[in-house]
């Protein structure tokens, strides 16, 4: 690393970077508002017939026309500037040969370097004629993430996040995957803190304005358990049980919440939209 950067190496111990608002915020805008309108356009070519490999092709050549970088090429050495999760993946699912078939569900996630900031932001997509308890998962994990996001303001604890995560998710009778987190992010992609997406109210960290994370809860439909397939990154449910995923990048605000990736075009659920 260069000196420059080595104020932003992760902390140590774990710290909580405060960054300063008035400089991270409006980065952190610009690079959640590329991620999110990467998404915006990908809604517009999901269909059956399309292969994943497809999409990762088009996300990549719209990140570079946007000034931006794609974050996971080279990461932890991954290739693709999207991860595709279809239907029982949980999350990192590979593009590549497989073709959208009518009934599928997606998650794509797409991670943008904007001068040096980063913007993480993933939404689910139904191809054609989706499965009642599909679709239904996919509204209980959108409801769920803008419920954790609904609990981040200064004062409150991020166990308040995790709690009102989970006791959403639970009494809609879905499960959340524990292996798989949120993260702080900024300069650095995956940042201290961990962001649980279960949890009890009122323990963990206090939130402080200048915080910058990302809540992305994962749920299943059957039992939270996950295991990784051989190629090291694609994460499954044990029992093939569907798993759905939103995420959004936030910033802890004087008095609440922002939404960095906010959709510019009003696309923040494209699985609710039909064709
Ligand atoms: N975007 C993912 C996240 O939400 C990380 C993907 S890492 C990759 O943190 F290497 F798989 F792309
Ligand atoms: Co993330
Ligand atoms: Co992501």
């Amino acid at each position: 690393m260069t000196y420059a950067d080595a104020i932003d190496t992760p902390l140590r111990d774990g710290q909580i970077k405060i960054h300063d608002r008035s400089v991270a915020f409006p980065a952190m805008v610009a690079a959640g508002q590329v991620a999110a309108a990467c998404l915006d356009m990908l809604g517009g070519e999901v269909r059956e017939g399309v292969t994943t490999g497809r999409l990762d092709d088009l996300a990549r050549q719209f990140v570079f026309d946007h000034g931006a970088i794609p974050a996971c090429v080279f990461y932890r050495g991954y290739r693709h500037t999207i991860c595709t999760s279809l239907n029982h993946t949980v999350c990192h699912g590979i593009p590549g040969e497989r073709a959208l078939k009518d009934g599928d569900i997606v998650n794509i996630d797409v991670t943008v370097i904007v001068n040096g900031w980063h913007g993480d932001t993933s939404r689910m997509y139904g191809v054609g004629d989706v499965p009642r308890k599909a679709e239904r998962l996919m509204d209980i994990t959108y409801e769920a993430l803008m419920r954790g996001i609904a609990a981040v303001k200064p004062g409150a604890t991020l166990g308040d996040i995790g709690h009102a995560i989970q006791s959403y998710a639970e009494s809609e009778r879905t499960s959340v995957v524990r292996e798989f987190c949120g993260h702080g992010l900024g300069r650095v992609f995956h940042d201290a803190p961990n962001i649980l997406h279960y949890g009890k109210a009122g323990q963990g960290a206090v939130l402080k304005p200048g915080m910058i994370f990302t809540i992305e809860p994962m749920l299943n439909l059957g039992s939270p358990s996950v295991k990784i397939l051989n190629d090291g990154w694609t994460a499954v449910t044990k029992d093939k049980s569907l798993s759905a995923q939103y995420e959004h990048s936030v910033g802890v605000t004087e008095t609440g919440v922002e939404i960095f990736t906010k959709s510019p075009a009003g696309l923040d659920q494209p699985h609710a939209i039909k064709a």
